[in-house]
């Protein structure tokens, strides 16, 4: 007998004992109701259902249902500290389960009779035609999770035919990257706080062949990022075989960016300093297209359309920049409305699900970037499990399109999306 089949026969007697006269004394009804199944009182984050078992774990890609299922997968692969750095958000973490919880707030109106017996996600992205609406996102040191690195990563993005844009942080070089994705790539750019540096990174990703720079400019300060901080203190390793910290020099020479660049006088790989001066001068150092990744006000979208840059991405970083307790779901309505359609707007964190993803494209977004769960499917399986995730998250956008009656991309409207 399983432990349900025990608990259903322990609720049966209980009842029987509470109906019979012959033992009828208070209490033993409020006892079988203890026993009853437990309702869920708030809505289950996705993990609940997940398994949580070592043992319960999926073994191959293939067994994944959702995307979520290759987490804890990658939690017991990878090591302590750069499972922690991944799964990190800010403090206490409010943004992170915001970017999660604002699709709640947001609900698909779909439409009938429409013949969705075949259904193209192709997307024009900045005149590139995709297969699909759904980008790699920048995501520092891949090999921090698999040995496969970013080339695994790109062979995956490859089979999908998406776009994957390049973190400066890259622990593989741009040019073995788009050999691997076997296309052109966009490559992201953390602008130091020392310009020489900047413009021998932009000269580099261009003469690879990188199509557009996506320039973040969302970590200008520090960040308290607690799990990676309690994680840590759990790994074992001897990490100094591979982090400098005393030296951000030497800690950066072996990362293919930096090769063959004068570090000296650099303080920070990032800059506190970023204006849109800043962008004003990329724009005229490089023949790539210029994108701006961070924004979350419209004040900035309308400043950045000024800036004649070429596109936005409307990001909090995965909720690793500040806690703002705002998702970016919710940041998305005023920027569309004040961009106006001059410029593609791409946004990214907390996309799990294809209806995450079609909401953001019915609300005006061309494209929508995917962080964490590539990783997760990085850490638990190499390319295959980075291959599954992208897979899912196409197969389950594919099911929403033909269930909300949009053949096309373009078929995806905001009456199709209401305010809950
Ligand atoms: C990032 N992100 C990021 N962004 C960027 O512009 N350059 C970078 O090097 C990195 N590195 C990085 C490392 C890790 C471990 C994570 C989780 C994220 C942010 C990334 O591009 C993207 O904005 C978020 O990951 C999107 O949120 P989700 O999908 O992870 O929730």
């Amino acid at each position: 007998m399983n432990s349900r089949d025990t608990a259903a026969s322990r609720r049966q007697l209980l009842k029987w004992l509470a109906a019979s006269p012959l033992l009828a004394f208070p209490g033993l009804a409020g006892l079988a109701a203890q026993t009853s199944p437990r309702v869920p009182q708030a809505r289950p984050d996705p993990m609940i259902w997940a398994p949580g078992d070592l043992q319960d774990l999926i073994t191959t890609p293939a067994d994944a249902i959702n995307v979520f299922d290759f987490e804890p997968v990658a939690r017991k692969n990878v090591p302590p500290a750069h499972f922690g750095y991944m799964a990190s958000g800010i403090d206490d973490e409010v943004t992170l389960r915001a970017n999660r919880e604002g699709f709640l707030k947001f609900q698909l109106r779909p439409r009938r009779l429409v013949d969705v017996s075949k259904v193209d996600m192709s997307t024009n992205i900045l005149g590139v035609r995709y297969d699909t609406p759904i980008v790699v996102a920048p995501i520092g040191g891949h090999r921090a999770y698999h040995s496969g690195g970013e080339e695994a990563v790109a062979r995956a993005a490859k089979v999908g035919n998406h776009l994957m844009i390049l973190s400066t942080q890259s622990t593989t070089s741009p040019e073995a990257v788009i050999a691997a994705r076997g296309a052109p790539i966009w490559y992201q750019l953390y602008a130091t706080n020392k310009w020489d540096v900047t413009k021998a990174f932009l000269a580099r990703a261009e003469r690879a062949g990188c199509l557009a720079v996506a320039v973040t400019v969302d970590r200008n300060g520090g960040r308290n990022q607690e799990t990676l901080f309690r994680l840590q203190r759990t790994d074992t390793r001897n990490c100094s075989a591979c982090h400098d910290r005393g030296n951000l020099e030497a800690n950066y020479r072996t990362r293919p960016m930096y090769e063959g660049v004068d570090l000296s006088g650099l303080s920070n790989i990032q800059s506190s300093a970023l204006t849109w001066e800043t962008i004003k001068r990329i724009r005229d150092t490089t023949r790539m297209k210029v994108v701006i990744k961070g924004i979350l006000a419209h004040e900035d979208a309308e400043l950045a359309v000024k800036a004649g840059v070429d596109g936005i991405v409307v990001s909090n970083h995965g909720a690793r920049s500040e806690d703002s307790g705002r998702s970016t779901i919710d940041a998305l309505p005023e920027i569309v409305e004040r961009v106006g359609g001059r410029m593609p707007i791409l946004i990214d964190s907390g996309f799990r699900r294809g209806t995450d993803i079609a909401k953001a494209l019915c609300m005006g977004a061309t494209a929508v970037c995917v962080g964490r769960p590539y990783i997760w499917g990085l850490g638990a399986f190499g390319q295959p499990g980075v291959e599954r995730v992208l897979d899912l998250l196409r197969t389950e956008l594919f099911a929403t399109m033909q269930q909300v009656g949009a053949p096309s991309i373009k078929n995806l409207v905001p009456a199709m999306v209401r305010r809950a």
